[in-house]
């Protein structure tokens, strides 16, 4: 697939999206959304991508945030259109695929960066990475799911000081948050999220997929976790990776799952 504003690579199960509108620190423009919902919703359905990792192009920049200069003249209207499209198209999106998401945080990610980095799975940040949800600042809040994921993450008192003050954290500051899991050299990055990811590759991705259900359960409004739980563990009996999984361990063998 051609596109303008991101680059996506596929290598031993690891799809690797990368923002690339390095001179904008890769901000997110409504083509730049478009965009990436293509290529996470490609990667979704392609049978050989057993893990998505989005990065950003340049050593500055994950996201710098959403394209300041596209919502600068809106008004309450265009306002509400642009978070609920992006929440549909990107961010929601991504939290609710089958396929695992990593982000590999490799320098700025702030406002709809960090909510990008927020909305994927789980987080890894390069340790000059800095992350905030500066919107106060600019007489608005988070559009694109940080007041309600950033206290999901890292606590509401840490989120509320975070969000009204604009200000950034480094990565020490966000792995002691638990915002993100883990931080490394900006050579190490991409090497360790590959390594993370190979990891995952190894397991069952039916349930990876069922797991990814069950714990989204646990932070949606009017959802039992706890059935869906049940209902996606009882699922897994019926699905050839566990056939094949349970039959590896009792034959003493690695599993090879052929993800049905
Ligand atoms: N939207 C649109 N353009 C952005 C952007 C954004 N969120 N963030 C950076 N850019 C653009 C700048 O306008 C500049 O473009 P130009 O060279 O055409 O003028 C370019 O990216 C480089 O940014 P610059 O500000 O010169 O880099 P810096 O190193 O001095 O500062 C930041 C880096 C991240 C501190 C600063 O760019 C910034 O504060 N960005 C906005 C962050 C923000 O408020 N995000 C939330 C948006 S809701």
């Amino acid at each position: 697939m051609n596109y303008n504003n991101i680059l996506t690579a596929f290598k031993d199960g690891i799809t690797t999206i990368t923002i690339n509108r390095p001179t904008k620190l890769n901000a997110l423009n409504k083509a730049t959304i478009q965009e990436l919902h293509q290529a996470f919703k490609h990667a979704d359905t392609d049978k050989n991508t057993k893990v998505i990792i989005i990065t950003g192009s340049g050593e500055k920049a994950f996201v710098a945030g959403a394209d300041i200069s596209e919502f600068a003249n809106f008004n309450a209207t265009n306002g509400k259109k642009l978070a609920k499209k992006g929440q549909e198209l990107l961010f929601d999106f991504i939290e609710n695929l089958s396929t695992p998401s990593i982000a590999a945080i490799n320098g700025f990610a702030l406002g709809g960066g960090l909510e990008l980095a927020m909305a994927c799975h789980f987080r890894v940040a390069s340790d000059n990475a800095k992350m905030g949800l500066p919107e106060v600042s600019l007489g608005v809040i988070p559009g694109y799911g940080g007041t309600q994921r950033l206290p999901q993450l890292v606590g509401k008192g840490r989120a509320m000081e975070l969000i009204m003050t604009a200000g950034m954290i480094n990565a020490d500051q966000a792995h002691n948050f638990g915002l993100v899991n883990h931080v490394t050299s900006p050579e190490n990055l991409m090497p360790l999220c590959q390594n993370i990811a190979n990891k995952i590759s190894r397991n069952s991705s039916v349930a990876i997929s069922a797991a990814i259900k069950a714990i989204n359960a646990s932070f949606k409004d009017g959802v039992n976790g706890f059935k869906i739980e049940i209902e996606e563990f009882g699922n897994c009996f019926d699905t050839e990776d566990f056939t094949e999984g349970t039959t590896a361990f009792l034959e003493k063998r690695k599993a090879h799952f052929p993800g049905n």
